[in-house]
Formats: C-alpha cells, structure tokens, sequence
C-alpha cells in the first residue's frame, strides 16, 4: 500500500474512531466501517486501529478473522451470501448455490476478474422460515428461486456505471426488483 493510501485509511479510521469512540466496545463498528469503505481490513488497517485503540493487534486481527463479515482479502463491491445453514440447507439451497455460480462464473470464496461480485456462504441469516435466503451487501432476498436469482444479479448489474462504480442505493427487505450497494 502505497503512503498516500496508508495516510488516507488512517484518516478514515481516526474518523470512525472518532465517531464510535476509542475503547474495545467501539472495535467492531469501526471494523464495519473499514469493510463497508474499502471492501477489506487489510494488515496496515487492523495495526492503525490497534495504534488507535491502544490495544493489542492481535486483539483486532481475532475479532476480523471471528467474524465471517470482516474480511482481510479484497472484496467486490457487492458481496453475495447465500445461507447454507440448516433450514436453508433443506429449502434446496444447493439450486440456488449452482445457479449462482453459473451465473457469475465463479465459485463461492471466489471474486469476478472486474471486481464487482464476491460469492460468499453466510451462516443463519435469521429468515429460517423463508428459505433459501440470500443477502446482497445488507440487502436481503428470501424465498429465492433460481429464476430469481438471474433477475437479482441482473439488476446488481444496472446499478454499476460504467466505471465500475455502484450507481445507486436502496434499503430495507429486497425482492427481486430491488438491488442494492455498497
Ligand atoms: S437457516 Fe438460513 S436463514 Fe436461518
């Protein structure tokens, strides 16, 4: 990471940290933080917010590797997790699963080569019974059909400019039509 990058990230952590305060209960959300701005906590992060924090790296490198929602690895701008926990497990998740590799061309812990999609597993989403659930960045699709899935990827698609960039946000509990950005 270059020294400007570093200087900008330690200023946007100095912010989160200003915001959330500068104690260990403050730790997670200006973890959040980091992974909603910059798509990952790199090493370079996970030290400037334990320099912040006074507190041990380690202690912050466990809670990033605890959580399946913090990452230390480069995300794509939206991150879908399909829940393969039990109840999701039994609503034939697995359909789900190979129409979204088909769909995006890569297999789960994998991202596009544009970087735009990470397909993740999620654990228990909390919508046991309206299986399959999907999240996309914090949207989530329940009752997914495989039919739906194409049509939730493909309105992804349309909020992407053409730099790449998310082009629009929406909020709350997603169908089909909606989609939603990071
Ligand atoms: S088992 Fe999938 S949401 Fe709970």
């Amino acid at each position: 990471m270059l020294p400007a990058q570093q200087a900008r990230l330690a200023a946007d952590i100095a912010e989160l940290a200003d915001h959330h305060g500068r104690c260990r209960s403050a730790l997670l959300p200006i973890l959040q933080g980091i992974q909603r701005d910059h798509h990952q906590i790199s090493d370079f992060a996970m030290q400037e917010v334990a320099r912040q924090l006074d507190i041990h790296p380690v202690e912050v490198y466990g809670v990033v590797t605890f959580y399946s929602f913090l990452n230390t690895g480069r995300e794509g701008r939206m991150v879908v997790r399909l829940c393969r926990t039990i109840s999701c497990d039994m609503q034939h998740k697995d359909r789900i699963a190979r129409q979204l590799e088909n769909d995006l061309g890569i297999k789960f812990g994998d991202t596009t080569s544009d970087g735009r999609f990470t397909l993740q597993w999620a654990h228990c989403l909390g919508m046991c019974d309206q299986g399959p659930a999907l999240l996309v960045n914090d949207q989530v699709f329940t009752r997914v059909n495989c039919e739906q899935v194409h049509e939730i990827l493909e309105n992804c698609r349309k909020t992407f400019t053409a730099s790449g960039h998310v082009l629009t946000t929406g909020h709350g509990h997603g169908t089909a039509k909606e989609a939603f950005a990071r």
